[in-house]
């Protein structure tokens, strides 16, 4: 793999690093089709609306391994995970998220719920770690980050020999996560959006 980008700096993340991971979830995953069927709007209305439920993710979960990629001081790309058995957040990190997306309004909520509902049912019930989101800002894709990102995931991965699990919504992204080992598992509609659920073998 080369990386056609100077001076990046990979950083772990915690949460005092929340309101720039999800403003850089935010604006990375504005055009994801998912998204768009479920923040409906514009691209600025999607990014705001993600950003808002990220943050309170982030904020409410201790269990997410997040992974950066800095340039000159700024998050540029960054990469989530939740270890075996913290995919699906605690009851109190459930209420919390509930009162913010239901502070997006009703049909969001009802949307958010929906796509949540479907992609939790997919979760495999194999202890497994969880790898998701992983953004790359936009004018940067296509020179390394996200490869540089993934490959040090799955050398954890690796490391310990634990399975892979992952979701997408976008066809580029399934060719792209196959190049590290993810095959592709299942596969359902989340609001009339094709989404994929890829897991990758213990090593
Ligand atoms: C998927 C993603 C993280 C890849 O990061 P990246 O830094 O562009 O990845 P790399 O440069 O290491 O690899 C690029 C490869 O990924 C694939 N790719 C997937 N989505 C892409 C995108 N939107 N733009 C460019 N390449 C993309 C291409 O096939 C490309 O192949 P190439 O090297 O032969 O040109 C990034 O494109 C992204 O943030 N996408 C939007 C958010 C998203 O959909 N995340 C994944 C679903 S959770």
């Amino acid at each position: 793999m080369s990386i056609h980008e100077p001076n990046l700096n990979v950083v772990r993340l915690d949460r005092t690093a929340a309101n720039d991971v999800a403003a850089l979830l935010g604006r990375g995953m504005a055009d994801n089709p998912v998204h768009a069927a479920v923040y409906r709007g514009d691209e600025r209305h999607r990014a705001r609306c993600h950003a808002r439920i990220t943050r309170t993710l982030l904020a409410t979960s201790a269990a997410l391994d997040i992974e950066g990629v800095e340039q000159a001081g700024e998050l540029i790309g960054v990469a989530a995970a939740a270890a075996p058995g913290r995919c699906q957040p605690g009851a109190s990190a459930r209420m919390r998220l509930l009162a913010t997306a239901s502070a997006l309004g009703a049909p969001t909520l009802s949307r958010l719920l929906e796509w949540n509902g479907i992609w939790a049912r997919h979760d495999p019930t194999e202890p497994h770690v969880h790898l998701g989101p992983v953004s790359v800002d936009r004018h940067l894709r296509g020179r390394g980050i996200g490869s540089l990102l993934l490959l040090r995931h799955v050398g954890r991965l690796d490391a310990v020999g634990a399975v892979g699990y992952l979701e997408t919504d976008r066809p580029e992204a399934v060719d792209f996560y196959s190049r590290f080992g993810y095959a592709i598992v299942g596969e359902e509609d989340v609001l009339g959006v094709p989404t994929w659920f890829m897991r990758r073998p213990a090593a």
